[in-house]
């Protein structure tokens, strides 16, 4: 959109370095918005400054499979200490700026970074001396070395989908040749359910919506791709985003809808050119616009959105209130998007992979995706393997496929345990790894996270508790304070300062974020340190040094520096 508010916000944050209140006047005068929504929306989303960031503002990806550890080198800290800065400062003379971030969904790069938005991978210790080099020559990114921003797709197996030539009408071809109802029903027909997570059937959305009272329907793709260790819509949005504008052509065509947004996550906003040359190749082969492939009264329009770093706005009513221009922050459901989303209207949300294997089913029929998988899990699962492998990549295997099938690919040997389904998925120990892919039994939104023996896995429930507390939006209590309080008990346990009382405690806590929290990230917040007890209790027992309670909050030393400026 040419002036959404986030993009019209972005434009003054590369120009300004930040947001000023001066400057959200002027928006919010300029789009006729109260300035109230303007600050809150500056507010919320993480790539916002109300501060001046520096010329070079480097964010540094924290998520546990990426990292910024490279051969025992805490490259963060080695940045930080090179350019003399500490993280979340600008510094004095504005030249650079560092702080953290949540994965950037580069995780099958290495430790990665974004510097100006732009993601820099696969650092070592050499590339961050000469990155910092570069920084205090102030050279332009356009001079730093190329190989540094070169993302590779990590194709490493690739199905049903990965394998698909781009359908450049050939699918659309196809349901225009009949009724929209009839494709709605091969939809049904094939058991294709979402890929984004949740697992709704999507031939049953598709068909509320198009019931849906209103004439106008709205189609909206979620590629937002923010939970850690999860980056194969990165690669689908690379290599297959002609197949995916025509899964949500199709979409368009059963809906009744003649509008559809693709909301990118901030952090992909790399690859924006590549999507609206797509765009305007199809637009320029009749494959969008008015009276599509000539078919009189079918017209539909796709207009990307990019967000602004908020992991919430993956969550559909969050990503909605974002696409309309607020802060994201998840409605009260129901009513669902499929009767009330983008404006009030019937929307269906799917994920990129979602819309990408309609297509295929449009244009292959629903047997031959049918035939593959299992009873409860049609057709194919595209994965993000990364952690502790030789070959992490992206890997598209049919449904039902066990865990050790995906270990052995992959390359990782000596492994204790695999998130799977991101931090809010689940933490499978070794003696489950014949456990299965699919709805049935391990569902996953895409994300493989492989840990060896070598890991610390309350080191890597402290990162997820971070994480969440992090990413929670604030709206209701249980979550933002649980999370936070959550975290807090899971550093103290890491820490060796815990008691057999804290672990009760913890337990306690993550039931009740779990359950009283108002959307999806609250109730999956606590999953990794209940899987965690269950399939690890001996890594809780050996932490646990003392019998005697300690809190979480250390009083002393918070009051240290005001005893100090008392003496
Ligand atoms: C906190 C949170 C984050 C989410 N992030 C994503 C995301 O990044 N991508 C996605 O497709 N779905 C995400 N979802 C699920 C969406 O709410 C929604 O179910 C999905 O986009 C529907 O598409 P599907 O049916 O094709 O899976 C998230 C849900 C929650 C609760
Ligand atoms: S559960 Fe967390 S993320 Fe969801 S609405 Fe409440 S505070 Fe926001």
């Amino acid at each position: 959109m040419a002036d959404h508010l986030l993009h019209r916000l972005y434009r003054l944050q590369q120009a300004h370095r930040h947001i000023s209140p001066r400057l959200m006047a002027e928006v919010a005068r300029e789009s006729g918005l109260p300035v109230s929504q303007v600050a809150a929306v500056v507010s919320f989303y993480s790539f916002f400054y109300q501060q001046p960031v520096g010329c070079y503002h480097v964010l540094f990806s924290n998520c546990t499979s990426c990292g910024y550890q490279a051969g025992g080198v805490n490259l963060l800290a080695l940045l930080c200490q090179q350019l003399s800065i500490t993280p979340g400062q600008t510094r004095v003379d504005g030249m650079v700026s560092v702080d953290e971030t949540s994965c950037i969904g580069m995780c099958d790069h290495g430790p990665s970074m974004l510097v100006n938005g732009m993601p820099v991978v696969n650092l070592d210790e050499d590339s961050i001396r000469q990155l910092c080099g570069l920084i205090a020559a102030q050279q332009s990114l356009d001079d730093w070395p190329a190989a540094w921003f070169r993302i590779n797709n990590h194709i490493r197996k690739p199905g049903l989908l990965l394998q698909e030539p781009p359908l450049s009408g050939g699918a659309l071809k196809k349901a225009l040749a009949g009724d929209a109802r009839l494709m709605l029903e091969t939809i049904v027909q094939s058991g294709l359910r979402g890929r984004g997570g949740a697992g709704f059937a999507t031939g049953k959305k598709w068909l509320l919506c198009r019931e849906a009272e209103g004439d106008t329907h709205y189609v909206v793709c979620n590629a937002d791709e923010g939970e850690p260790g999860t980056f194969k819509d990165r690669v689908l949005l690379q290599c297959h985003a002609d197949t995916l504008f025509e899964g949500m052509t199709l979409c368009a065509y059963g809906i009744g809808a003649q509008k559809g947004f693709l909301y990118l996550r901030g952090e992909y906003r790399y690859l924006l050119g590549h999507l609206q040359a797509t765009l305007a190749q199809r637009y320029h082969s009749g494959l969008l616009g008015a009276s599509i492939l000539g078919q009189a009264g079918f017209s539909f329009d796709i207009e990307i959105v990019v967000g602004a770093g908020a992991y919430i706005c993956g969550e559909e009513s969050a990503l909605i209130e974002s696409l309309e221009g607020k802060p994201g922050i998840p409605r009260i459901r129901p009513p669902f998007p499929v009767t009330q989303g983008y404006l009030g209207r019937p929307t269906v949300v799917n994920n990129v992979e979602t819309f990408i294997a309609a297509a295929y089913i449009v244009k292959h029929g629903s047997e031959g995706f049918r035939a593959v998988g299992t009873e409860n899990s049609a057709g194919s699962k595209i994965l993000s393997v990364s952690g502790d492998c030789r070959m992490p990549g992206i890997y598209e295997y049919s449904y039902g496929v066990s865990i050790q099938q995906v270990l052995d690919d992959s390359g990782a040997t000596h492994v204790q345990a695999v998130q799977i389904g991101g931090p809010a998925g689940s933490l499978v120990a070794k003696k489950d790894f014949n456990r299965r892919i699919g709805f049935e039994d391990v569902s996953t939104g895409g994300s493989f996270l492989i840990f060896d023996g070598s890991r610390d896995l309350l080191l890597i429930n402290r990162n997820f508790a971070r994480f969440f507390a992090h990413e929670s939006c604030g709206f209701c209590t249980p979550c933002r304070v649980g999370t936070r309080l959550l975290e807090n008990s899971v550093r103290k346990i890491a820490d060796g300062r815990a008691t057999r009382r804290d672990i009760n405690e913890i337990r306690q806590l993550s039931q009740l974020v779990r359950q009283y929290s108002h959307c999806g990230l609250g109730h999956t917040a606590a999953n990794h340190i209940l899987d965690s007890l269950q399939h690890f209790p001996d890594v809780f027992a050996e932490k646990m040094q003392q019998e005697m309670f300690t809190s979480a909050f250390d009083l002393d030393a918070a009051l240290e520096t005001a005893r100090q400026l008392t003496q």
